[in-house]
């Protein structure tokens, strides 16, 4: 079996769902349930015993051995993490906790745990870092993509937090021969996305008539993946990657934000029309992020030419099936917009007029 962290969140949970519909090997998904972790994505696998979720925290090192000595994981498929940039703008700390306290216990406990193994058992092992293109930095209109050995250069607390469990993850291979594998990947989109993140935030507010915040010129660039794409890249490298590689996963879709909004908007006008005009009308351009990075790119070469992953999806068939499960699912949206979900909309939002 294998032992995933943050399996109720956004990717996560994807990941746990398209595993299981694809193999019969057991999953311990280990999630604190913090706002992003929805027990209800994982609904479909209610009284499957296939898996086996149990609420808790990465940095608690007890929890952590207890379940590697009783499951005896295969592999750690490390998600659990706090990825929202603004609120690590607006409150750090959970950031530093558990993106980097969080992540040097788990590995601390993969790394006892690993080392008692039998030989064979030993040297299959594998902890798997999922991490992020933001730990590179911004890139200028005229530079090449980021690379697998392009310096870190994090510019958020939430990139400097993952660039910090990145670095950890590689110490421990370096150091202690840990098996790890570390994947970075740019900005995903699809169903179960918490809609304080750019593209699930302008289906809701646009379907409830609310302004889209555009952050600034909206002439940023990020370089979108379906969350599926994601999830087969990180198969991929565990089954094949090679132990202390890094491997970046992107599927070269690389936009504006004003774009990413003026699709979303196009999408609906076909699918679900307004009364009225186009959604287009309710796009709002309000003060811009702090430090807000310009522009990320991936180049995923590496992961296709030395493990022959390629995503299934382009931007444009991505989209629409977001579009479309977001047009779907409006009880999920619902019951994830809690009166939590809500206090942070309004204090992110009310005092951001351009
Ligand atoms: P998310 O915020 O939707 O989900 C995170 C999950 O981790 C939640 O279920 C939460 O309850 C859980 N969690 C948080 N703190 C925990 C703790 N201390 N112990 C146990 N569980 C905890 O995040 P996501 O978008 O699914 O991202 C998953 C991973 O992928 C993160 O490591 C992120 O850095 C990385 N990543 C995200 C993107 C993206 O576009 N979303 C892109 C590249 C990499
Ligand atoms: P986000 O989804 O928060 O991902 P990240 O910051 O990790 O890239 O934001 C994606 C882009 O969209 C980013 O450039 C910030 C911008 N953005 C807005 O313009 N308005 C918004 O309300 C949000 C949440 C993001």
């Amino acid at each position: 079996m294998i032992l995933v962290t943050g399996g109720a969140g956004f990717i996560g949970a994807n990941f746990v769902l398209d595993w299981l519909a694809g193999s019969d090997e057991p999953v311990v998904n280990l999630d604190k349930l913090t706002y992003a972790g929805n027990m209800e994505t994982l609904a479909p696998l209610k009284g499957d015993p296939r898996h086996i979720f149990v609420r808790g925290d990465i940095g608690d090192s007890t929890l952590v051995a207890d379940l590697l000595a009783k499951h005896r994981p295969r592999a750690v498929v490390h998600f659990a993490a706090e990825s929202h940039v603004d609120r690590s703008i607006s409150d750090p700390e959970a950031f530093i906790q558990t993106n980097i306290v969080g992540t040097f216990r788990l590995l601390e406990a993969a790394r006892r745990y690993w080392s008692e193994l039998p030989a064979g058992e030993k040297s299959a092992f594998r902890f798997l870092q999922v991490s992020t293109d933001e730990v590179y930095g911004s890139l200028q209109p005229a530079d090449p993509a980021f690379s697998e050995t392009n310096r870190y250069e994090p510019n958020s607390p939430y990139s400097a937090s993952k660039a910090a469990s990145d670095h950890l993850t590689r110490a421990y291979h370096h150091t202690y021969g840990l098996p790890v594998l570390t994947t970075n990947c740019s900005n995903n989109y699809g169903p179960y996305h918490f809609p304080e993140k750019l593209i699930p935030l302008m289906i809701v507010n646009a379907l409830a008539g609310k302004p889209l915040p555009v952050y600034g010129d909206g002439q940023q660039v990020r370089d979108w993946l379906y969350v599926k794409d994601h999830c087969s890249g990180i198969r991929r490298v565990l089954e094949a990657g090679k132990p202390g590689e890094t491997y970046n996963i992107g599927g070269n879709n690389e936009k504006p934000n004003i774009d990413i909004v003026h699709a979303v908007c196009a999408l609906l006008d076909e699918l679900r029309p307004r009364a009225g005009g186009s959604y287009r009308e309710q796009v709002a351009f309000i003060k811009d992020r702090p430090g807000h990075d310009r522009r990320y790119a991936i180049d995923a070469s590496k992961m296709m030419r030395e493990l022959g992953w390629k995503p299934a999806d382009t931007f444009e068939t991505g989209i629409r099936k977001t579009v479309q499960w977001y047009l779907d699912n409006p009880e999920w949206v619902t019951h994830v917009q809690s009166g939590a979900y809500r206090d942070w909309v309004e204090a992110q939002y009310a005092t951001a007029a351009a």
